[in-house]
């Protein structure tokens, strides 16, 4: 009789020792009530383990929530497919849904998935730091934050950001402006404009400053002239990433700065916008300027492939995706984040940013870029 209590004390605090070894904490099994119960004596090194590994692991087909700002742009409806298709394909139940760039609409969404019992949020925030108390309250309900595509400021509920590197996006329009000016326009100096993303979204400022970490020194010297004198990230946000507010903008600065002067080249944060002012030049009665963009939209790719745009930024969906529910899969098996590839502060904390790498696309590489990208690739003819 003593001699079995022993040995059964023995195997359960073996027990314990892989499942605090291993991280996974198999919460709720009867296994490990018992186990608890009868190593109270092992508390210590219990304890030391747990401080060293907190992530405890869930179902390998519970479920997760995915709140997407809204469809606007093509990348956030391929975010919604493939969210769609690759959690279901890894296992897990998924809640998917976008907020129509609302923010007490996303806070609803979030706040609802939290009562269904999602065990990771994935978040593309409308506006970054709008979402604090939401997402406070989901951490205190245990489950993990990540951000997507977009930081998530001013919370401590976040545990992650998995991004393409924004100032990074950022350098490379305002470098495929330059070069594009150069290929393009001739000699210097070239008239040119300037435009942001919506203010809301933590990434537009980023572009912005990227893009202008290459540009000021050629406004410095004389070789860019930005005609309306506007160059603030707040004059040339847009709001809500509005394609119409953007191209409205375009025609009053065409108007009012152009009517004798032939405008050169502009800085687009992305395709829609792109679009709006080329279409908005040609109505203008200008030659096409040079004009960056981001996201290679399908139209954007034919437009590129025609000469209409002169380049665009691919920052592949499916990528960022795979990437989102591979860190997923580490914290359901119980090993937590990954390492991230740097750590960016949000006003709160200190939040680790996965971050791929944005390629610039034009003309010449775009065969390249989408050689296996089979819809994209197909756009080239
Ligand atoms: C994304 C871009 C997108 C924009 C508007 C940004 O946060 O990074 O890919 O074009 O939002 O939807």
């Amino acid at each position: 009789m003593k001699m079995k209590k022993q040995l059964s004390l023995l195997l359960a605090t073996a027990l314990v020792a892989t499942v605090a070894m291993t991280g996974c904490g198999g919460r709720g099994t009867s296994e490990t009530k018992e186990t608890e119960a009868v190593t109270t004596t092992e508390e210590t090194t219990t304890e030391e383990t747990t401080t060293a590994e907190p992530e405890k692991g869930f179902a390998a087909d519970a479920t997760i929530g995915v709140s997407l700002p809204w469809l606007g742009t093509q990348n956030w409806k391929e975010a919604d497919e493939m969210f769609k298709t690759q959690l279901e394909a890894a296992g897990f139940k998924a809640i998917v849904q976008a907020a129509d760039n609302k923010v007490p609409q996303q806070q609803q969404q979030i706040e609802s998935m939290i009562q269904n019992g999602v065990k990771v949020i994935v978040v593309g925030p409308v506006d970054g730091t709008q979402l604090g108390s939401v997402l406070e309250e989901a951490a205190a309900a245990g489950i993990a934050v990540i951000g997507y595509d977009r930081l998530l400021e001013n919370t401590t509920g976040v545990d992650g950001v998995v991004q393409f590197g924004s100032v990074k996006t950022g350098e490379l329009q305002g470098q495929a402006l330059l070069d594009g000016l150069a290929k393009v326009k001739g000699e210097g100096p070239y008239n040119i404009e300037l435009f942001g993303g919506g203010p809301a979204d933590p990434n537009a400022p980023n572009f912005f400053k990227g893009a202008m970490s290459v540009l000021q020194p050629k406004i410095d010297d004389g070789t860019l002239v930005v005609v309306s004198g506007q160059t603030d990230f707040t004059q040339c946000a847009t709001p809500d990433w509005d394609n119409s507010k953007a191209q409205a903008r375009m025609d009053s600065l065409l108007s009012g700065f152009y009517s004798d002067k032939e405008i050169h080249g502009v800085l687009s944060p992305n395709d829609g916008i792109a679009r709006a002012i080329i279409t908005a030049s040609e109505q203008a009665g200008q030659e096409i300027p040079v004009v960056s963009g981001l996201d290679a939209e399908n139209e954007s790719v034919q437009w590129v492939w025609s000469g209409r745009q002169y380049s665009t930024v691919a920052k592949p969906t499916d990528a960022l995706v795979s990437k989102t529910i591979e860190i997923i899969k580490s914290l359901q098996a119980g090993n937590g984040m990954p390492a991230p590839d740097t750590n960016v502060n949000n006003g709160k904390k200190d939040v680790g940013v996965f971050e791929l790498p944005p390629v610039v696309v034009t003309k010449e590489n775009a065969k390249e870029i989408f050689a296996n990208d089979p819809g994209r690739l197909d756009l080239l003819k």
